[in-house]
C-alpha cells in the first residue's frame, strides 16, 4: 500500500493562541470545517500550542497562500514555549486577541467549544467568532505543495 500520510487533500494553516501574554503558533494541515460556523483541528500531543489552547479557550486559524510556504515550515518546527515564533513575523490586527498573520488568504478567530483527547493528541472544535478574507486572489497552500 502507498504512503497514507496525505490520503486526503489538506490545506495548510497556522493555528495560534495567546496565553499569559505568550504567543503560540503551529502549522496544522489536519483541519477541516464541520459546520457553517465550526472548525475541527487535530492536534498532536507534541504541540505546546494545543496545550495552550486548552487553557486559553481561543484560537486563530490562518489560511496560508502558496507564497507563505516559508511560514508553514517555520511554524511547523520547534516549540512556542521555548522561543517566540512570532519574532519578525508580520501580523494583522486581531479582534479576538489571537495572533493573525499578515498576508494570509483568510484569518479566523474561534472560541473552543469541544476538546476531545484521544491517543496521540486531541480534537478541538472551535466556533467562528471572526472571519476575514483577503481581497487579493491568491492560491491556498496545500500539504502537497510542501511534500512535493
Ligand atoms: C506541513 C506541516 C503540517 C503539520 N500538520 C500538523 C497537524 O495537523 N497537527 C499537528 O499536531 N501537528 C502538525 N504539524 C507539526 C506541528 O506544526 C509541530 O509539531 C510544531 O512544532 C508544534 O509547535 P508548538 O509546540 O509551538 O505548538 C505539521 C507540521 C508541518 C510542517
Amino acid at each position: 500500500m502507498a504512503d497514507t500520510f496525505d490520503a486526503l487533500t489538506h490545506g495548510c494553516y497556522v493555528v495560534t493562541t495567546v496565553l499569559d501574554d505568550r504567543r503560540y503558533g503551529m502549522t496544522c494541515c489536519w483541519a477541516t470545517q464541520i459546520d457553517a460556523d465550526k472548525i475541527l483541528l487535530i492536534l498532536g500531543s507534541q504541540s505546546t500550542t494545543a496545550r495552550a489552547i486548552r487553557r486559553s479557550r481561543i484560537f486563530g486559524v490562518n489560511v496560508l497562500t502558496t507564497e507563505q510556504k516559508g511560514l508553514a515550515l517555520h511554524f511547523g518546527e520547534g516549540h512556542s514555549d521555548v522561543y517566540d515564533k512570532f519574532a519578525g513575523v508580520n501580523l494583522q490586527e486581531s479582534v479576538t486577541g489571537v495572533p493573525l498573520l499578515a498576508g494570509a488568504l483568510k484569518t479566523i478567530g474561534c472560541e473552543l467549544v469541544e476538546d476531545v483527547e484521544h491517543q496521540g493528541g486531541s480534537s478541538f472544535v472551535g466556533r467562528i467568532l471572526y472571519f476575514r478574507q483577503s481581497s487579493q486572489a491568491k492560491e491556498p497552500l496545500l500539504l502537497v505543495h510542501i511534500d512535493g
